[in-house]
């Protein structure tokens, strides 16, 4: 049921996800799902593409709304803007590109950390029982391990958040490089086992560890994560890391990669359409789609 239109006409408004591979992606099932219980007038196509600037002059004419980005285009998507967000460009790569209908500018937003960030606020809310007025990361010790597209991205949103941010890496460079840029602390992977300078700390996961081919691995050792009220991890491929597993075992909320996704097709959806997401329908969606 991806395409199953009644009609495209002149005025449908184009969407679609620009990537390589891009077959395994379920961003047009939920959207174009949603398009159609809306009533909304719109296409999201997925475009396998190998050369991102290329793509886009060839379709210059184009009047599309918006195109969401995946890998491994996150940072030529970027370099093909002619305005960017400060978040992305601090990320140093976007996740969606949204013309301006007015002048046709292509302007790039990174909005990945804004999902996982949402997804860690919702379970924080959740456990703590009560609605709070500020982001419940506020003040919170918030430790991201990686220092890549995915922990930039965590740590600038925890950042943003008002919460204290520790960086912890493999390449220890580039773990002080990140925590300087958001007045953070930086430390080693071997810390991360002796680290707790307080309890109830907030943790993600934004390595390639728990996945294959390291998907029986974790680089907090379990006894660790007594200290950490949450756990997120960006993985979602399996969706319960060892990771997670440990940190439910010693009582941790936690948090699934799965989250972190859905929660960003709702922020893009809604910048896209600027109507409001029909979640419940776009998470029945992924959920057949997995
Ligand atoms: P993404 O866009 O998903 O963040 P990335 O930019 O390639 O991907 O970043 C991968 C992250 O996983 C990095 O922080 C990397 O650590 P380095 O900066 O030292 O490369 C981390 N990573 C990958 N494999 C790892 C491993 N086996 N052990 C520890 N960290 C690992």
């Amino acid at each position: 049921d991806l395409y199953n239109f009644r009609h495209i006409g002149v005025d449908t408004k184009v969407h679609g996800v620009i990537g390589n591979p891009i077959s395994h992606s379920k961003s047009p099932h939920l959207y174009n799902a949603a398009f159609k219980s809306m009533g909304f007038d719109g296409v999201y196509l997925p475009f396998l593409v190998d050369n991102v600037s290329d793509f886009l002059s060839t379709y210059s004419s184009l009047d599309f709304v918006g195109y969401s980005y995946t890998i491994p285009h996150k940072v030529d998507g970027l370099r093909c803007c002619d305005e960017v967000d400060p978040i992305a460009k601090a990320i140093g790569a976007i996740s969606c590109m949204i013309r301006r209908p007015s002048n046709g500018k292509l302007i790039g937003y990174n909005m990945d950390y804004l999902g996982a960030i949402a997804a860690i606020e919702e379970r924080l809310q959740d456990s703590n029982g009560r609605s709070m007025s500020g982001s419940p990361l506020y003040g919170k010790l918030f430790v991201v391990i990686g220092a890549g597209g995915a922990g930039k991205a965590l740590a600038f949103g925890g950042k943003q958040k008002g919460a204290r941010i520790v960086v912890a890496n493999r390449t220890y460079s580039k773990a002080q490089e990140l925590a300087n840029r958001v007045g953070g602390k930086a430390i080693t992977l071997s810390e991360l086992e002796n680290f707790h300078p307080e309890q109830g700390m907030i943790l993600a996961n934004a390595t390639s560890v728990g996945m294959e081919p390291y998907i029986h691995e974790s680089l907090v050792p379990k006894e660790a994560l007594k200290h950490y009220s949450l756990v997120f991890d960006a993985i979602y491929t399996p969706k319960l890391t060892r990771l997670l597993l440990e940190a439910r075992e010693v009582g941790a909320a936690i948090v699934y990669g799965t989250e972190m996704f859905i929660n960003q097709a709702f922020v893009q959806f809604e910048r896209f359409t600027r109507l409001p997401a029909p979640k419940q329908l776009m998470r029945d969606v992924l959920a057949r789609n997995t």
